[in-house]
């Protein structure tokens, strides 16, 4: 039989998504499992997005739209962009897609030729390099510490830059540290951009998740609107990670070529789905801000009984539903049953083997001294998970 691509097969597979489909498949298997692994709020996507999606299936608007999505949708995402983010769009520089994931791809797609660098500040979501290796661009990771606050500074980035580098990714609340710029620090790595005519992919996708610092769209900071692929969607801020909705806001002279892309890829979003957007687009949020106030509580619990089995006050995640936790003072301490724990895989099977608990190690995200938590979970199951954290910590010689 002929090889396989390549190229498709040098990807690594998401470790979030594994993690999540081997502890959802455990506990139907009747183990006892506690998930903080899923990147995905526990509550029910709300009953007018529900119902908007039924209403579309029973009048029959289940059928073939344009590769953008429909207008309204798409119009209604311009007007979101609007009021809440200062920006100026139109239409047709809107293009749904299915999840902020397939937003992303359509980003690299249209930006990379091959060896183009792609600057990444790390820790970053899991799937960025493997989508920029697969459009045979280079990633170019720039570190950052908890001292830092997992982020990156004008200087860092300046010094990561060279004739290659054709864009930066700024992931902004991060998945998994929780980090959050302040418009100011925005501003400054704006000015770096803007220098030196780079574009930016803005994944926006945690928003709504500012606990302490307001939340800003680099976009709107001056030179750099026309260089910017913003990337947003549903499925955190309003329950929807099944439905598989999310958008790119575009310059206009890129949002064409992600038409295409799009028309060719997957013609549009799920038609339904799209509809369930427009009900969350012309709600109040106020959903939204009640679920944001409820993460801010389970983020302090966490963070405190965390906190306390380590004997350290860890980092305070300003946004998102992630606590990022260094955990590297105790590779080299061995389990009950021998074995070493040598690095935050190592780390998370035990704790998963051993007391049903699953979390990320942070060798997925880039930043193998780190595992992380999800905190879009119930005070219960919080307080289980860190129970068994501490069991799971207190047994290592
Ligand atoms: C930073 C970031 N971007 C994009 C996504 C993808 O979102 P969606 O489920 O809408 O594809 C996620 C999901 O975990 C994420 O954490």
């Amino acid at each position: 039989m002929k090889s396989l691509s390549l190229q498709t097969s040098s990807i690594a597979a998401s470790m979030t998504v594994s993690i999540d489909t081997l502890a959802k498949k455990l506990k139907a298997e009747g183990k006892d499992i506690v998930s903080l692994g899923a990147g995905e709020p526990d509550f029910k996507t709300p009953e007018i997005i529900r119902n908007a999606a039924k209403e579309a299936i029973e009048q029959g608007k289940t059928k073939y739209v344009a590769p953008t999505g429909l207008e309204e949708v798409r119009k209604a995402v311009a007007h979101k962009l609007q009021k809440e983010n200062g920006l100026s769009y139109s239409a047709n520089q809107i293009v749904l897609t299915s999840g902020a994931k397939q937003a992303v791809f359509n980003s690299l797609a249209a930006l990379i030729n091959p060896d183009d660098e792609i600057i990444i500040p790390a820790p970053y979501w899991v799937t960025y390099p493997e989508l920029v290796k697969w459009f045979k661009g280079i990633p170019v990771f720039i570190e950052t510490t908890p001292e830092s606050a997992f982020k990156i500074t004008p200087e860092q980035l300046k010094n990561a830059i060279t004739e290659k580098t054709k864009a930066v990714i700024l992931n902004n609340p991060c998945n998994p540290s929780g980090a959050v710029y302040s418009p100011k620090e925005l501003k400054a790595l704006s000015e770096v951009i803007v220098d030196n005519d780079l574009f930016c992919i803005s994944d926006e996708i945690y928003e709504h998740f500012c606990y302490e610092t307001e939340f800003a769209s680099i976009a709107s900071f001056a030179g750099m609107y026309e260089r910017t692929i913003l990337i947003n969607g549903f499925s955190k801020s309003h329950c929807m990670t099944g439905w598989r909705i999310g958008y790119n806001a575009l310059p206009e002279t890129i949002a064409p070529l992600i038409t295409k892309i799009q028309s060719q890829a997957i013609h549009h979003p799920s038609t339904p789905a799209q509809y369930g957007a427009l009900a969350a687009l012309k709600s109040d949020n106020s959903f939204v801000f009640n679920m944001r106030d409820t993460f801010k509580i389970r983020r302090d619990l966490l963070r405190s009984k965390i906190s306390e089995t380590l004997g350290k006050q860890l980092p305070n995640p300003e946004g998102a539903f992630y606590l990022f936790v260094p955990v590297q003072e105790l590779y080299g301490k061995v389990t009950p049953n021998g074995k070493v724990i040598s690095d935050s895989i190592s780390f998370c099977s035990y704790l998963l083997e051993s007391f049903g608990l699953a979390i990320i190690p942070g060798k997925a995200f880039g930043m193998d001294s780190c595992i992380r938590f999800s905190y879009a979970a119930s005070e219960e199951t919080l307080l289980e998970a860190s129970k068994r954290f501490e069991l799971g910590v207190k047994s290592l010689k």
